[in-house]
């Protein structure tokens, strides 16, 4: 089968072969992959390691063979992939043996993967095979970030900075869903435009001053995944005793903390990851009810799997992005 991969330091399509389900496992053939900031550093973090590993995170497609002991699935089944291996039920922290799925493990960005059954969930029907390949691990931190952590509720302000990340896209249509008031920062006007369209209420320059753009606003909450660049300034914006949540750090993991203003300020930082099995679920059920269509920006097939990673890299996406497996 073919399979992008990362090997010797080199990232390449290859002909690997093809995997099969054991006990308790499937074969998946996926239709789509999708990417996520996440691959981007994949490479980086193996160095020059030998062994090929299939890189992704997030896919969708069609079972086609079940190993034994497999009951609740069954061949032409149609999947979604659960990224989040190893936690299933709902818990503070995720448990010991939690591994993201693409590293160390094989990953999407192939023709065929073999799972344990216990991480697929049936494709939500009203998706197409892009938006449901790449669904699973932006919508559940999304989710999880936003409820689960960052516990907003109906008439809260919640204030995202980068617009154009997967996750806020999700972001922006949960909060707007459970009756918050949405406002975005990009650098991008086309993005700002995007995202107002998307449901936020507003949409401001990254590179604008904030306090001044929102000083008619309270802000309660801040999901902030971009790290460095606007961590101390999503806090000017909150209000005093608000929460702010992070789970990601795009543009440096190290930030300076003024922590005078912090106490004084009575702020909440909320540090959150992914999620569990369970709350994938109420995710997918939220999605379904409130029937949330996942912004795919742009398409590549496999076999352009760098370039679309490099799309990424460097930000030009609004949304998803995603790869063509099979048509
Ligand atoms: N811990 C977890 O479980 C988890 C899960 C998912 C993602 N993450 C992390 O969360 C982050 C978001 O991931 P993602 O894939 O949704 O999005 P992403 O591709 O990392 O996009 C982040 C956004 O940040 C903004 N940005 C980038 N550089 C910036 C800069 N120099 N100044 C200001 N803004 C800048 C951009 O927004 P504009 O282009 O709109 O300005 C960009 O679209 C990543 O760091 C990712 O690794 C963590």
């Amino acid at each position: 089968m073919k399979a992008f991969v990362h090997e010797y330091g080199e990232l390449q399509l290859k002909e690997m072969d093809k995997p099969f389900a054991d006990h308790g496992q499937v074969t998946v053939a996926l239709k789509t992959a999708g990417l996520n900031r996440r691959d981007c550093a994949v490479p980086g973090r193996r160095g020059e390691k030998a062994d090929a590993l299939i890189l992704g995170s997030d896919g969708a497609g069609v079972i086609e063979s079940v190993g034994e002991g497999v009951t609740e699935f069954a061949v032409g089944d149609e999947v979604i992939i659960n990224p989040s291996l190893g936690w299933y039920e709902n818990s503070d922290v995720p448990p010991e043996q939690f591994e993201i799925l693409g590293m160390p493990d094989h990953g999407t960005f192939a023709e065929h993967i073999v799972l344990s059954a216990e991480q697929l969930e049936k494709k939500p029907a009203h998706l197409s095979w892009d938006e449901a390949g790449v669904l699973a691990l932006a919508g559940l931190t999304g989710y999880r970030a936003l409820f689960t952590r960052g516990g907003v509720t109906k008439g809260e302000t919640v204030f995202i900075p980068g617009a154009g990340s997967g996750v806020a896209t999700f972001l922006i249509q949960f909060a707007k869903q459970a009756g918050a008031r949405v406002i975005v920062s990009s650098r991008s006007a086309a993005k700002r435009e995007q995202a107002e369209e998307l449901g936020a209420d507003r949409a401001i320059d990254t590179n604008s001053s904030w306090p001044e753009a929102l000083a008619d606003e309270t802000v309660d909450l801040v999901i902030d995944s971009v790290g460095k660049a606007t961590f101390n300034r999503s806090l000017e914006v909150l209000k005093k005793g608000g929460r702010i949540v992070t789970f990601g750090a795009t543009t440096e993991d190290t930030v300076e903390l003024n922590l005078r203003s912090f106490f004084y300020g009575q702020y909440q930082l909320i540090g959150t990851t992914m999620g569990s099995r369970e709350e994938l679920r109420a995710m997918l059920d939220y999605v379904d009810s409130h029937q949330v269509q996942p912004v795919v920006d742009r398409t590549f097939p496999l076999h352009e799997a760098s370039d679309a990673l490099n799309y990424v890299k460097e930000s030009k996406q609004f949304g998803k992005v995603a790869l063509h497996i099979k048509e």
